[in-house]
């Protein structure tokens, strides 16, 4: 009891071929920067990575815009002090807090993770007795499922399960007792429009919870695609060097016994 399995999402990222959908990765990053990044830091990642192959693909122009927003810290200057400059692509997320102190000072004690490399880790730590019999299916997106489930899993707690003052339940959160409290709901950010005026994407907490849940794949996974397709040449490759091996053996043990 306290740890409930996530229900299986359909990523574009899941199976052998899968890749990223950069639309969706623009979405994710807007509901990160929008709500998620008042709490948590993603410090491995730099502005100029949203314009990478393979991620949201932003174009440099708007990934130097973007970071023109942010401010950044700098320094030491020729006087010996630190500033602040804005941003520029090759400068990385500054962080919503000085320190983990501040940030736990902020969220009743509990520290909001960083988000550089969260989906991957929450996969193995939570993965383990899954990956004998799952390597070859989805393996991987037990992180990613397990994030979406997480948004969208604040609930009434069951008669008798007391939550403590400050904290929320949780339907996915290991214990079920969380100190984050509901992040999104319905509406709360807008997406991109269409032509015809209707957003790219149904505005909902669900859709919030998956594409933000598919930026942080990418954010901890970026060369996700670059090694599927290694990983099937290198098979293809292993596979017609077997057949030549077996046939050469053939031909050279041909006259002997
Ligand atoms: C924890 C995601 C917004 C505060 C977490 C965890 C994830 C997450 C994946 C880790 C859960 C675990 O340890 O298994 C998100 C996402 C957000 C978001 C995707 C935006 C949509 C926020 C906001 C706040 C916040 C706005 C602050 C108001 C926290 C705190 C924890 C946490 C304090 C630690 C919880 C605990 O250990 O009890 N969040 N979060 N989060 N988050 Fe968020």
């Amino acid at each position: 009891e306290g740890t409930v399995q996530p229900p299986r999402q359909s990523w574009t990222f899941a199976g052998p071929f899968g890749s990223f959908d950069s639309t969706q990765l623009q979405r994710g990053f807007k509901v990160y920067r929008e709500v998620c990044s008042a709490c948590h830091s993603i410090q491995l990642l730099a502005f100029r990575n949203l314009a990478e192959k393979g991620g949201p693909e932003f174009s440099e122009a708007q990934v130097k815009a973007l970071a023109a927003e942010y401010k950044v810290k700098d320094g030491p200057n020729d006087s010996g002090d630190m500033f602040e400059r804005p941003g520029r692509p090759a400068d990385r997320f500054p962080p919503p807090f000085a320190n983990k102190q501040a940030a736990q000072a902020a969220n009743g004690g509990a520290y909001p993770p960083d988000f550089s490399v969260i989906a991957k880790a929450r996969t193995y730590e939570r993965g383990f007795p899954w990956f004998v019999i799952d390597i070859f299916t989805q393996f991987q997106e037990q992180g990613v499922d397990y994030i979406t489930a997480l948004l969208t899993g604040y609930e009434q707690p069951p008669a008798g399960f007391q939550v403590p003052e400050g904290k929320y339940y949780n339907e996915y959160f290991p214990g079920h007792v969380i100190s984050m409290p509901q992040p999104i709901s319905d509406g709360q950010v807008e997406y991109p429009k269409d032509a015809d005026g209707r957003p790219q994407a149904p505005e909902t907490a669900v859709q919030y919870a998956k594409d933000v849940s598919a930026f942080l794949m990418w954010a901890a996974e970026p060369h996700l695609e670059a090694r599927k397709e290694l990983g099937f040449k290198t098979l293809v490759f292993l596979l017609l060097f077997a057949g030549l091996l077996y046939f050469t053996k053939k031909r050279i043990w041909s006259r002997v016994e």
